[in-house]
């Protein structure tokens, strides 16, 4: 490997959430904090040259989004997914979560339902509840190991009216990474309901070997039904930065969406973040292949470890993202326990599973994109506290 991902690049004192964040999160700063979803590594050394060079240009003026901007997104979808994307589907964005409040805005009206499926990254509740639309859950379901969609009950969400659905492709926190049986089902539905999907797919990079990830609008015969939100910041660990994309083939939708951003006046052309994100993609694959590398051998570290020392703790098996999702159940702890236990007792800080909604009581999120000796230690304190709880 050229990028060295073992070694500690310390974050503190970067008022970085994950790390600077923890003592007012977890009400402690000593502890392993492996919770934010960002990773705990460097960016690709072509992005930082990027950015340094950007820099050393002393004016930091009003800029626009140059085509080399464009070109290197189409490029890296039609290379990395098969997807091909004309030019005028794109428009800049500053991030998903403002694309999702974007999107809620754009094509539902206040009181009107918008689908979720929890557990599910928190801020699709907060969007849907901020704006004011009613929340339908579709919560998804655990069999033998692995989530799947209710698509019955999906189907009955649609039939009650529901103009919009936000699917998580791949799913954070649960890991799944959706086949295209299944999403040609999603599609089914959405055709015959004539309800939107938003294809939340930001983790669409960090997918691990034996799986795919199909962007849902490469498959929708008719374009009108899929907005896609892509951004860099996940894949090459620039989520600070702030640039995302949003994807709309249907020309109608597009203008909706344009007359909302400008509603907001949500300017996203940072002299920085262009500059980041076009180095990111068109320079940035070997560093992401090199990173799926090491983050395969920690998840599969750390599932073995959860396997083999935390006999009452099961992994779900991630098939993409940088987050594992670890059910707490078999410990037969309330979630105020569960907090009190790996925060105070192992000094582990992890998301619970409750902040992403229905089917999050008992589980954590664990974030996996930390050097592998950090994550490792993490586990070997819930292993031996583990061992003292069930001792007392
Ligand atoms: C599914 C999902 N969407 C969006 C985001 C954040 O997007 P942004 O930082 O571009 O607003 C995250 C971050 O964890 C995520 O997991």
């Amino acid at each position: 490997m050229i990028h060295d991902f073992d070694a500690p690049v310390p974050r503190i004192g970067t008022a970085c959430e994950k790390w600077d964040g923890a003592a007012a999160y977890f009400g402690r700063a000593d502890l392993t904090p492996l919770w934010v979803a960002d990773m705990d590594f460097a960016a690709p050394p072509e992005v930082t040259a990027a950015l340094t060079a950007r820099a050393q240009h002393p004016v930091y003026g009003y800029t626009f989004a140059t085509e080399e901007v464009y070109e290197s997104l189409i490029v890296w979808l039609k290379n990395r997914h098969g997807w091909r994307v004309e030019r005028e589907w794109v428009l800049l964005a500053p991030g998903v979560v403002p694309s999702i409040h974007a999107v809620i805005q754009a094509f539902t009206t206040v009181d009107e339902a918008v689908i979720v499926q929890p557990p599910v990254f928190a801020p699709f509740f907060k969007a849907v509840a901020t704006l004011d639309r009613r929340l339908l859950e579709n919560p998804l379901r655990l069999e033998r190991g692995r989530y799947r969609m209710n698509f019955e009950h999906l189907e009955q969400c649609a039939a009650q009216g529901a103009k919009l659905l936000l699917l998580c492709s791949p799913h954070n926190p649960v890991g799944r990474v959706w086949q295209t049986d299944e999403l040609e089902e999603v599609l089914r539905i959405a055709r015959q309901y004539r309800m939107i999907v938003f294809a939340d797919e930001i983790h669409a990079d960090l997918v691990y070997p034996g799986f795919r990830h199909i962007p849902l609008a490469s498959l929708a015969d008719s374009q009108g039904s899929v907005i896609t939100g892509v951004a860099p910041s996940k894949t090459f660990n620039i989520p600070g930065l702030g640039l995302s994309v949003l994807i709309i083939p249907d020309a109608t939708q597009r203008a909706k969406m344009a007359r909302i951003f400008d509603r907001q006046s949500a300017h996203v052309a940072n002299p920085f973040s262009l500059a980041a994100f076009a180095a990111a993609y068109r320079h940035g694959g070997p560093w992401r292949d090199e990173a799926m590398q090491y983050l395969r051998v920690n998840r599969d570290a750390a599932m073995r470890f959860v396997e083999e020392r935390l006999p009452r703790i099961e992994a779900v098996a991630a098939e993409g993202t940088y987050l594992l999702w670890l059910d707490c159940r078999g410990l037969r702890m309330s979630d105020g326990e569960l907090h009190e236990f790996f925060v105070c007792k192992c000094a582990v800080g992890m998301s619970p599973g409750t902040v992403f909604g229905t089917g999050g009581s008992g589980f954590m999120r664990l974030n996996l994109a930390a050097p592998r000796a950090l994550l490792l230690a993490a586990l070997a304190r819930i292993e031996e506290q583990i061992s003292v709880y069930w001792k007392d």
